[in-house]
């Protein structure tokens, strides 16, 4: 698998994410030269928008707290409008434009494991398909049709754990720091050990699917009678009620 086809040259192949120097250009508030990222979450569950100047989260917001549909994936229309406002900034002022995961990479190991589990997954794969051949595939057409072609600069697509790591390091109050993520699934990767230092994150090791601790305790989510992706969050609440056996 050559994953490097689908890398930014923010993501160097060594690994290394670097954050600063990324966007293309820089705007002018106050006389000050600031620069206005836009980062979005979409199109598979709880889409969201956060929005970060110059190294700082001006605001973050979750679409389904607008809409009040729950877990709602579609394009955060609503969260970024309320990001742009909080920042008294338009669409067009934007530098830069980030995605959450790479949907390329994605759809890469969805056919390589319903395909490696046909005939019976790949039944289940015909159902997801006509999301992904509508949507999913067009990410960028897509995003750029949701910003209203106001926005004419580039957009980069981080891959998932890259993103769950620099949400977590940046923000935090440490200019070194080791980095763990763990979740389901992103592309491949279900895990990952990194090391942040300054404005940079080194990636060190990744665990990659099937093999991931998200996965089962998502089984263990479904078996208990929560909806996976949903209810997790109940099964860690009710854990410290069981009895050990
Ligand atoms: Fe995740």
């Amino acid at each position: 698998m050559d994953r490097d086809r689908y890398n930014t040259p923010e993501v160097r192949s060594s690994g290394t994410l670097m954050w600063h120097g990324a966007a293309r250009s820089v705007s002018l508030l106050g006389g000050k030269q600031l620069m206005n990222i836009l980062g979005i979450s979409a199109y598979y569950h709880d889409s969201a928008a956060a929005l970060v100047r110059d190294g700082d989260i001006v605001a973050a917001a979750q679409e389904e707290r607008f809409t009040r549909k729950k877990h709602d994936y579609s394009f955060p229309q609503n969260a970024i409008d309320y990001c742009l406002r909080e920042a008294e900034i338009g669409r067009g002022d934007l530098d830069l434009v980030v995605f959450y995961d790479k949907p390329l990479l994605k759809f890469e190991r969805i056919l390589e494991t319903y395909v490696s589990y046909s005939p019976s997954g790949f039944k289940l794969f015909l159902m997801g398909l006509p999301l992904w051949l509508k949507q999913k595939l067009y990410t960028p057409r897509e995003l750029r049709n949701g910003l209203g072609g106001e926005y004419e600069g580039r957009f980069v697509f981080l891959e998932h754990h890259e993103s769950h790591a620099a949400s977590a390091f940046f923000p935090s109050p440490f200019d070194e720091a080791a980095i763990l993520t763990m979740d389901g699934v992103g592309e491949w990767t279900t895990g990952s050990i990194a090391v942040g230092r300054g404005s940079q994150i080194e990636l060190l090791k990744e665990l990659q699917f099937p093999h991931s601790l998200g996965l089962l305790y998502s089984a263990f989510t479904y078996f208990t009678g929560f909806r996976v992706n949903s209810g997790e969050y109940k099964l860690m609440g009710l854990a410290p009620y069981g009895k050990p056996i």
